[in-house]
């Protein structure tokens, strides 16, 4: 296949790195849907161009009816699916409610689930087909106040390199994306989650958590080596379109750092390392 008759389906394309990814894609020949979990947004991407609908992936019924209508619109095939729709929810391990870290684990995790296996058989009967898992830095070491949003990338970690295993000889590939800092309205978004679950005045970490939030609502960029989410885009590409797809894609500085460390530091100098650079957690 070329990429002006491969499809694919991306979640979370309101802003940020799934609507680079998608409109980047459009360009380059592919048919893309662009889905996101507000009909307003959907409007707003229809407008741009692309072809757009409702998917939200903590909702069974709308995974559902987004997949069906799709593929009444491809007649039954999918070249390709971008997982991508999740945020952060912040706080620290102690501070996190149950429903909390449920709700964090339903968005980043069940629902990327459930969509990717409604859609294994379709390429499985087509014969091939490919699955990027947009994961992170996060999933591959943790930071202090992100314990919810470190685990759902770890465990997301898991599933994929054990379904890659589970696919391997049939032509479906599976990889996942470890961006570091990308431009994109995650901060925002991490910042309504953390007004929404986490209880601050009450908490030991209190003073951690102003610095956080500061850090949370700063302009421009908050991270060194921040990349724009075209770098993701390139990634991407390669995953869609070489022969044989990278099993993970580094992009920015701080992932190719401390996915190298993760492997040569021991447990303790590992941890020294990641309290001071996120200073305790307020970075
Ligand atoms: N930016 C970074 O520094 C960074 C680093 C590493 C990994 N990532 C990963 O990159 C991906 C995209 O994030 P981003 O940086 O582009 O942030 P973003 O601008 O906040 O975009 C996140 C997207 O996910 C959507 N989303 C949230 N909950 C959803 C749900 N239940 N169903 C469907 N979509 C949902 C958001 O939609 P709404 O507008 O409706 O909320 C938004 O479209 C995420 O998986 C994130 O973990 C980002």
């Amino acid at each position: 296949m070329n990429s002006n008759n491969k499809s694919i389906l991306i979640t979370g394309c309101s802003s940020g790195i799934g609507l680079c990814v998608a409109e980047g894609l459009q360009q380059r020949g592919y048919r893309v849907f662009a889905t996101a979990r507000r009909l307003a947004d959907v409007e707003r991407l229809t407008e741009r161009g692309l072809e757009a609908l409702v998917l939200d992936v903590s909702d069974d019924d709308s995974i559902d009816e987004a997949v069906e209508e799709i593929l009444s619109r491809t007649g039954g095939t999918l070249y390709a699916l971008f997982n991508n729709g999740a945020y952060q929810q912040p706080g620290a391990v102690e501070d996190l409610s149950r429903e909390a870290l449920r709700a964090q684990f339903e968005t980043n995790l069940f629902g990327w689930h459930a969509l990717t296996r409604k859609l294994i058989p379709v390429m499985r009967q087509q014969g091939g087909g490919r699955i990027i898992q947009n994961s992170s830095v996060l999933g591959l070491v943790v930071l202090p106040l992100r314990g919810a949003y470190n685990a759902s990338k770890f465990a997301l970690e898991g599933l994929a390199d054990t379904l890659r295993l589970e696919l391997a000889g049939t032509n479906i590939h599976v990889s996942l994306i470890e961006p570091g800092p990308i431009r994109s309205k995650f901060r925002d978004n991490a910042h309504a989650a953390f007004k929404k679950h986490i209880d601050a005045e009450n908490s030991v970490y209190r003073e951690h958590y102003a610095a956080m939030e500061e850090r949370l609502q700063k302009e421009g960029d908050a991270a060194p080596f921040t990349l724009p989410p075209e770098a993701v885009l390139r990634r991407v590409i390669h995953a869609l379109e070489s022969k044989r797809p990278q099993v993970r894609y580094y992009v920015t500085f701080p992932t190719y750092l401390f996915g190298t460390l993760r492997r040569l530091l021991p447990y303790r100098w590992l941890d020294r390392l990641l309290l001071k650079v996120s200073g305790g957690g307020s970075r």
